[in-house]
Formats: structure tokens, C-alpha cells, sequence
């Protein structure tokens, strides 16, 4: 078969975060494996004018415009057969992500988003896990960052808060749809659960105010170790050697399966009181088509200021960077309680660090595919766990320290 034009289309280039997609593509374009690129969206003016924002102060280079409307199925096979991979931004992803993972499974081309909806994500393996498998077409969802504890506040564009806004709202779907599938082995956990704490609490250790929140990390992790209990060796990759499939057991042979959930950090008290107001507004206010109406009109109001219909400027987006801490508890090998903190720090999460994550799993994917599992509808961990995906990632200004290990 011929082989596409391009290695890779980033969907939805004219978006805030696809934006920032496109710049960070851009800085290897020319590298290995990024020889070819092209930007799809339904406007070519927007198109022009985010490559030509994402290329500055560089003149903008001669890469393809390509038009495409999610809801044109015609213009988004077209788009696969153009292409290996897809690149998709085109958010809310439960409006506008099924047409495009339902183009690229029957095309048997590969998807990776940043989505970070679980409703979305958990219906695509629902209904397109079996074909994706058969036609060979890797579908990667939430290639992104979701939950942090962040410097200088947090910026939020408003197609975010618009997702976010949307999954609260349809929090009820969601566990309808969960309650109908079939159920799913879960990984033995060893050891006793460590209670959650309370809602709300000072992290002394960490220097920060904490409260739990709902976060689509549990449902993609939760995802991860079922796939796990059911390979427990990790999924078959396409074309592995005996060397990559010795390194895949090893990979998740250390891999321990574990309860998990979220909290959100800040620093000052009256910070993440004013998150837990603006939580309760989504809570109470999302529910209902008026409400939703409420909040999506008078963003400002009901965040307390946090988030505006403006998107963040530049100088807002550079100057916040993020660290996410994880605490594991479990035991060692005679049975004593042990805790190990890591923590992983970077650039401002939501759209300078997912693009770097998102652009670095394509980039394995271009280079590695013949480890990868040939096709499914899989999470983050599943495919790229074994990878080098941790040192591309680091190499790339994101850090990944063990804090203590006791
Ligand atoms: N997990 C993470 O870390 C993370 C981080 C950032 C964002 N996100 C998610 O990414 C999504 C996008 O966020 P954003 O802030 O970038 O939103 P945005 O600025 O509103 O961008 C939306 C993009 O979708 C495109 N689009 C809308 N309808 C379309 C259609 N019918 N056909 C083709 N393209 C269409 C828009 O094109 P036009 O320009 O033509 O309108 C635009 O390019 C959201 O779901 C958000 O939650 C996730």
C-alpha cells in the first residue's frame, strides 16, 4: 500500500490548546520522525493564522492546510486516508470526538487527544475497542494533564471549563452507561485500603491546602489495571522482537496495582476555598439547561474570578508551571507500612505540558509502532508504559523525581 503523505495532521489547529499543539510539533519538524505535518480545521483564514502564531518569530513554514468539519464524516476519512496518525483538539470531546475516532477506526488510522472526559473516553472502548483491533488502529485518549498543584494560580481557557461544565452535567449518564457494561476483573490490590483523608485538609509535608476532587485520572487509570488484570504481561505488540517482549514483561511485572484518587493543592487557604465555592456552583448549577446557561455566560462570577470567556494570554500561560505529587502506601517485603512520595513538575500544565506529552506519544508512536499493540481503544498506560516515553518527556523540560522513600 502507498504510504499517506504525512506522518501526522494535528485536528483542530485553529483551538487555544491546538495551538500550542502546533508550535510545540513545529520545533521538530524536519527532525526524525517528523518529516511531513499538515493542520486540519474548518476555517484555512484561522488555520493561516495559527500557524503563523505558532511559528513566530520564525516565518511560518509551508506545511499543508487541510480543510475538515467534524461533522462532515466524509471530510474526516478524508483526512485519514492523508495521514498515519491523528492528532485530535477538536473539543468538547462528547460533542465532537466520535465522528473522528469512529473515521479513524474504520480507516485504520491511529488517534491520540487530550481529552479529559470520562464519559467519552469509556464509550469509544465500548463501541469501537473490537473494530479498532481488528482494522490495526491504536486509539489513545487523554494524552494530556489533568489535576495539579500549581504555581502562580491556574490558567483555563474556556473550551476546558466548557468540558468540564458538560461532564458534571452529565455525571448521571455516566453511571447509567457504567452500570450497563458487562463487569470487568479487577487487579488484586494487596494489603488494606489508606483511608481518603479528609475532604479538605493542610498537606504539612507539601506546604499546601488539599481537597478531594473527582478527576478523569481515576476512570483512565481504573482502565488501565483492568486491561492489566487481563494481560498481565502488558498487550502483545505488533511486531516485537524477543527484546521488547522481555522488556514488556519486565516493565509490568514491577508494576503493582494500586487504589488511587485526587486531591488539588494550593498554597493559600482562601485559594482553595474559593476552588471548593466554584465547585459547588458547578455542582448545584450544571445540572440544569438554565444553570448551565448561568455558568457558561458568567464564568467569572461563579469561579470567583478564577476563569473569563478571555483566553489566557501568553505571559498568563509562561508564567505558571505545575508539580504533581503522588504518596504510595503499601508495605515492604516483612510487612511494614511504607510510603514513597514522587512528584513531577513542568511547565504550565494544560497546554504547554500536554502538548509536549501529546506531541512525544505521537512521536513514539511514529518511531515504535511495531511495540505498540496493533489496535484497540487503549489508555496512556496501556500503550506507552513500557515505552521511553518517562525519558522523552524529561528530556523535553518535565521532571520526575522520588522525593522519599521510607
Ligand atoms: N487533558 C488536558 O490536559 C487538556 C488540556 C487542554 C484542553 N483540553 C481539552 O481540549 C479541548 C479543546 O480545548 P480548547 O480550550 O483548545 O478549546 P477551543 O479553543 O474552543 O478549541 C476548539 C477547537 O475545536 C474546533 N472545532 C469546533 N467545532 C468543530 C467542528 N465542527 N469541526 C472541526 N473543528 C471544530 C475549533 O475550530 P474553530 O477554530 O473553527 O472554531 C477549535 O479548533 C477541550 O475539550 C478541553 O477540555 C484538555
Amino acid at each position: 500500500m502507498e504510504e499517506p503523505p504525512y506522518d501526522l495532521v494535528i485536528l483542530g489547529a485553529t483551538g487555544f490548546t491546538g495551538k500550542y499543539v502546533v508550535r510545540e510539533a513545529l520545533k521538530f519538524l524536519n527532525i526524525s520522525p517528523l518529516k511531513s505535518l499538515a493542520l486540519a480545521g474548518r476555517n484555512l483564514t484561522k488555520l493561516n493564522e495559527s500557524l503563523k502564531w505558532a511559528a513566530h518569530p520564525l516565518p511560518p513554514p509551508p506545511i499543508p492546510l487541510l480543510l475538515a468539519d467534524v461533522t462532515d464524516p466524509h471530510s474526516i476519512r478524508r483526512l485519514c486516508s492523508y495521514t498515519k496518525l491523528i492528532l485530535n483538539c477538536v473539543g468538547p470531546f462528547r460533542r465532537y470526538g466520535k465522528a473522528v475516532v469512529e473515521a479513524c477506526v474504520e480507516t485504520g488510522c491511529d488517534y491520540l487527544d487530550i481529552c479529559g472526559e470520562p464519559e467519552f473516553m469509556e464509550r469509544m472502548e465500548a463501541e469501537y475497542d473490537k473494530m479498532a483491533v481488528e482494522k490495526g488502529s491504536l486509539v489513545v485518549s487523554g494524552c494530556g494533564v489533568q489535576n495539579v498543584e500549581s504555581k502562580n494560580g491556574i490558567v483555563c481557557n474556556f473550551g476546558s471549563f466548557e468540558s468540564a461544565v458538560l461532564g458534571v452535567a452529565n455525571a448521571g449518564e455516566l453511571r447509567q452507561f457504567r452500570r450497563s457494561r458487562p463487569p470487568r476483573r479487577s487487579p488484586l490490590i494487596v494489603g488494606r485500603s489508606t483511608p481518603k483523608g479528609p475532604l479538605l485538609e493542610y498537606k504539612k509535608q507539601f506546604g499546601v491546602w488539599s481537597v478531594r476532587i473527582p478527576s478523569a485520572d481515576s476512570s483512565v487509570i481504573r482502565r488501565t489495571l483492568f486491561t492489566l488484570a487481563e494481560n498481565p504481561q502488558g498487550l502483545l505488540g505488533s511486531n516485537e522482537t524477543l527484546d521488547d517482549i522481555e522488556q514488556r514483561k519486565k516493565f509490568w511485572s514491577s508494576v503493582k496495582p494500586a487504589r488511587f484518587g485526587v486531591k488539588i493543592g494550593m498554597k493559600s487557604f482562601l485559594g482553595i476555598l474559593r476552588f471548593i465555592v466554584f465547585g459547588i456552583f458547578i455542582g448545584m448549577l450544571a445540572k440544569k439547561a438554565f444553570g448551565r446557561w448561568l455558568l457558561l455566560t458568567f464564568p467569572s462570577i461563579f469561579s470567583l474570578g478564577l476563569l473569563n470567556k478571555k483566553s489566557p494570554s501568553e505571559d498568563e500561560v509562561n508564567n505558571v508551571s505545575f508539580k504533581m505529587w503522588f504518596v504510595g502506601h503499601g508495605f515492604d517485603d516483612n510487612g511494614n507500612d511504607k510510603e514513597i512520595v514522587t512528584r513531577i513538575m513542568g511547565p504550565e500544565p494544560g497546554y504547554i505540558t500536554t502538548s509536549i506529552i501529546l506531541i512525544q506519544c505521537a512521536f513514539i508512536l511514529l518511531t515504535k509502532r511495531q511495540v505498540l499493540p496493533k489496535g484497540g481503544v487503549l489508555t496512556p498506560g496501556i500503550v506507552f508504559g513500557p515505552t521511553h516515553l518517562q525519558q522523552k518527556l524529561q528530556d523535553n523540560g518535565i521532571s520526575f523525581d522520588v522525593i522519599s522513600n521510607n
